[in-house]
């Protein structure tokens, strides 16, 4: 339907971006985002109108945004070029065909677009060979240039080598070296470094990324006297287990970037990491590295029993404690894990209503009992029933 209405308008309009990408990898992928060949305003307005959805527009950036019944939202821009007044800045926008809007765009497997306009709706639009890059699993660049222009695409490139299993071509491998040797990193804004490591740090194969991003000497020049050696890649795999295991036995959701920052700089100084997360505004990751340093030595001395161990564990909360599995001996962390599945299993041990029945008054009394009948529990004293 909006093709009609783009037909009926004289524009031409285009699915574009990581969504095509997806449907051509056989990827689930939401985000709708549509070119316009003419006035993406004018056709969103048009088209938000006549099926009465709402719509925001951005005058300046010459974009539209609609709300789909569902509550998606399908993104309209205005076909542009870009031109960079100096590097990892925002830009500026001028109008533009179809085909340069897709050149300004990072990697060849993001320039593949699907035309919607009426009469030719369906057709997939190939440029800069996305197709052939995506079947021979490459990240190519389209220009020299783009790295230098936008430095974040350095760590996109290796979110999706990572991601995708895919090898970066030949001269992208070679040119991304450069900018890296010339630190241009340091003059991405660190605000959109922050988004794309929180990208990154979320992603399936953040292990795989995690290793790109150290071959490619990104974590060197992100924090100071980064090395990876066994150790590391060590705690790195066992912090991705952990976090897994935790979040499906205690059905809870792990704060992944904290966990991985803290992997990548616990060698440094707590005033230096501080200064690392204030740089590149990792806020709530600051109380969770605060939080850890504070009970980190707490496990220096293992007690025997797991009710005394239970004791020690059982203020520290789950975020935290992954990282502790992960970095202690692997006997520790079963016996945590294992404390912590039985503490999920307190309730239904024993309870007020069952020492109720049982004829016993209520009083203080309970909490003592219920308490003690826990910590048989916790050191294999007495079985539950299941
Ligand atoms: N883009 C770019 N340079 C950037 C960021 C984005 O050229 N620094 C382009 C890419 O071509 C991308 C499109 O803008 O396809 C949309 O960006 P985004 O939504 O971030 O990327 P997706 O490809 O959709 O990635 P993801 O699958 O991670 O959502």
């Amino acid at each position: 339907e909006i093709g009609k209405i783009s037909k009926k308008l004289g524009f031409s309009t285009y699915l574009v971006g990581g969504i095509v990408r997806d449907i051509v990898l056989g990827k689930k992928n939401l985000d709708i985002d549509l070119i316009v060949e003419g006035d993406a305003i004018k056709l969103a307005k048009e088209y938000a109108k006549e099926k009465g959805y709402p719509f925001h527009t951005f005058d300046e950036f010459m974009t539209a945004q609609i709300t789909l019944d569902t509550g998606e939202k399908i993104d309209l821009a205005t076909a542009r070029k870009e031109t960079y007044t100096h590097p990892g800045a925002y830009p500026k926008v001028e109008k533009a065909t179809i085909k340069e809007d897709l050149y300004r765009r990072d990697f060849t497997i993001n320039t593949l677009a699907i035309e919607l306009t009426e009469g030719k709706f369906g057709i997939l639009i190939d440029f800069f060979n996305g197709l052939k890059d995506i079947k021979d699993k490459m990240i190519r660049i389209l220009h020299q240039l783009s790295f230098i222009e936008d430095p974040i695409r350095i760590l996109r490139a290796l979110r999706f080598a990572g991601r995708l299993g895919f090898r970066l071509g030949k001269p992208t491998e070679k040119l991304l070296k450069l900018a890296v040797d010339e630190n241009m990193l340091d003059v991405a804004p660190t605000g959109r470094i922050n988004l794309e490591l929180n990208y990154s740090l979320n992603e399936e194969k953040v292990i795989d990324i995690l290793m790109l991003m150290n071959r490619y000497r990104v974590l060197h020049s992100l924090i100071p006297e980064f090395y990876m050696d066994e150790k590391r890649e060590e705690i790195l795999n066992r912090l991705r287990d952990t976090i897994m295991s935790f979040e499906m036995f205690f059905d809870i959701k792990i704060d992944r970037v904290s966990n991985y920052l803290l992997a990548l700089t616990y060698h440094l100084p707590f005033d230096i990491s501080y200064k690392l997360l204030e740089k590149y505004h990792f806020s709530k990751s600051v109380k969770f590295f605060e939080e850890y340093y504070e009970v980190k030595d707490i496990l220096r001395e293992i007690p025997e029993k797991d009710s005394d161990l239970y004791k020690k564990i059982k203020f520290i909360r789950k975020d935290i404690l992954v990282y502790i599995c992960a970095s202690s001996e692997i006997e520790l962390s079963e016996r945590i894990i294992k404390i912590l599945k039985k503490e999920e299993e307190k309730q239904l041990l024993i309870s007020g209503k069952d020492l109720k029945e049982l004829g016993i008054p209520p009083s203080p009394l309970y909490k003592k009992i219920i308490d003690d009948v826990f910590k048989k529990y916790l050191d294999d004293e007495i079985r539950s029933k299941k």
